[in-house]
């Protein structure tokens, strides 16, 4: 972690005691503009091994108010639909560049999400920002080698909460949705071992 990110690390552990409000989501994701990594460093990042929960994954401070740290990805490799409860969540590219594809609940007790657009992201973009509510979904996919910053507040944990993955209700092994209609997705809860086998939930028509 170098000084810079260090700096921006400790300022949003520190707000995140109380919860963030909005105003310092804002200025935290704001604070990360100029983070980057070189491309040693990503190369570093990327041979570190493959975590229990099967990303690569350095963990620079983790406490159930606040996680922070940097992933990972090859070229190709997919974070698949997933969501965050009750967390919000700043993440920022260091180097490379990711394509999210965000869902939102419509109603989290039926697990019916509905498409909120895809947004390509790169090391001169802003964070991107997931609030809390409505509660938000979605799935990375690295579009080239790509690391970055991820802060939570608060943190996942197994009981009040889990990070749970889905897939389309119905879908086909690829997550393929034949008749284009992105309202009222039904989704349902899927293992990781699951998750990993379509992790793209949705191909455009
Ligand atoms: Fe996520």
């Amino acid at each position: 972690m170098n000084p810079e990110m260090r700096r921006v690390v400790t300022e949003a552990e520190a707000a995140a005691q109380g919860g963030w409000s909005a105003e310092e989501v804002a200025a935290l994701a704001a604070s990360t503009l100029n983070l980057r990594v070189d491309e040693p460093e990503l190369q570093r990042i990327l041979s570190l091994p493959i975590a229990d929960h099967g990303f690569r994954e350095e963990v620079f401070t983790t406490d159930p108010a606040f996680h922070a740290s940097v992933f990972g990805l090859r070229a190709g490799e997919t974070i698949p639909l997933h969501d965050h409860p009750e967390l919000d969540v700043i993440t920022k590219v260091l180097r490379g560049r990711l394509r999210v594809q965000t869902f939102e609940w419509i109603d989290a007790a039926s697990l019916t999400a509905r498409e909120c657009g895809e947004v390509v992201i790169g090391d001169a973009d802003d964070a991107l920002v997931l609030r809390k509510s409505p509660g938000t979904l979605h799935v990375v996919t690295a579009i080239e080698a790509t690391a970055f910053l991820d802060l939570f507040a608060p943190y996942y944990d197994d009981v009040m909460r889990p990070c749970r993955y889905y897939a389309i209700a119905g879908s086909s092994a690829s997550g393929d949705i034949a008749d284009g209609n992105m309202e009222g997705i039904q989704l349902r809860l899927v293992s990781w071992e699951e998750a990993r086998s379509c992790p793209a939930p949705l191909t455009k028509p």
